[in-house]
């Protein structure tokens, strides 16, 4: 069997690699077929994958592919809005180029995108078949993305997530974990929830869905509803930090940081479509935040 993963030295990508290497996610053990997987992992320095002519290239050289998990973008939420155009290529016309190469080769194409394809108006959890309607130019792009994985291969999966976190990159746990070491409070908004989730449970989903013939869209997050300032207040339990947490209204947020972009107010998922085909496995956020705690100070003994 032979794997591309992309995006390979992001926070999802290392996850998958994670998974892949020692045949396990924290959930458990990943299925059998990948034990024989030859897989490519890749990221900018490799491919750009902006570049159509590249991605064929890449392809034709490294392919034939039984499996392709797109975990490059551009991820940034509030640099999207100042540069929609760029955000497009990575996040709508290279999953485009992807597609047509995994189309081409037949492999199955799990595409990675996010809760903010959704307004965030509506105050129940949305499931796949809710019409999507962004509000930042971040979940415009991850939409056209979107229609590019459907539209350009038959065998793609577009798995929706949220509020994701790993143990390295750029992720929210992080933040405030450097924050809580180096500040006696911090304030973060109330008024925004959404699913809490944790990227090597994401990585096993994918990794599952991808043994399936079940294509279309998912949801996949973390079980439970929260806001910002709840999941900010059981990272300093969980971290063992005494940093005090205090809510903000996203009003009151914006005032202090007007260049940020508009946030859905909630943008809970429920994960309808996987417990429909190959069971959601996904834990309780609290149970894998707690995990990831676990795992973290296991790796820091390792050091030690
Ligand atoms: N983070 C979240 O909270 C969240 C929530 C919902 C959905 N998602 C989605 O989940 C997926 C994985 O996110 P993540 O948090 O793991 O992202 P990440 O840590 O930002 O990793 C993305 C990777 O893609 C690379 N990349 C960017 N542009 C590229 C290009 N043109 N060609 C090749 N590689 C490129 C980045 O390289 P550089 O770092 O060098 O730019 C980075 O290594 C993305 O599709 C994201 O939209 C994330």
């Amino acid at each position: 069997m032979k794997v591309l993963v992309t995006g390979g030295k992001g926070q999802l990508g290392r996850e998958l690699r994670r998974c892949l290497e020692t045949m396990r996610a924290e959930i458990g053990p990943i299925p059998e077929v990948y034990a024989a997987a030859d897989v490519d992992y890749i990221d900018l320095a490799e491919l750009d994958i902006t570049n159509q002519a590249a991605v064929n290239a890449w392809f034709d050289e490294h392919g034939p592919y039984d499996a392709v998990f797109n975990c490059a973008a551009y991820t940034n939420v509030d640099g999207c809005e100042e540069h929609e155009d760029v955000a497009l290529k990575a996040n709508g016309d290279a999953v485009g180029y992807l597609a047509q190469a995994c189309q081409a080769c037949g492999a199955v194409f799990v595409h990675v995108s996010t809760d903010y394809v959704f307004p965030g108006t509506d105050p129940t959890p949305r499931v796949e078949t809710d019409e999507p309607h962004p509000i930042s130019a971040y979940g415009r792009t991850k939409l056209v993305g979107e229609k590019n994985a459907l539209a350009f291969c038959d065998k793609s999966f577009v798995v929706r997530t949220a509020w994701l976190y790993g143990y390295e990159g750029k992720n929210f746990v992080q933040t405030m974990m450097r924050v809580g070491a180096s500040h006696p409070k911090a304030t973060v908004v109330n008024d925004q929830l959404g699913n809490p989730t944790h990227a090597n449970d994401l990585a096993y989903e994918m990794l599952v869905l991808a043994t399936t013939t079940e294509y279309g869209i998912y949801h996949c997050t973390g079980e439970g509803i929260c806001s910002w300032f709840d999941f900010a207040t059981a990272i300093m339990e969980g971290a063992g930090l005494g940093c005090v947490v205090e809510p903000c209204t996203s009003a009151q947020w914006k005032e202090m940081h007007p260049e940020s972009a508009d946030r859905p107010a909630f943008s809970a998922l429920e994960n309808r479509h996987l417990a429909q085909t190959c069971g959601n496995e996904m834990r309780p956020w609290r149970e894998a935040l707690a995990s990831y705690f676990t795992e973290l100070k296991k790796a820091e003994n390792q050091t030690s």
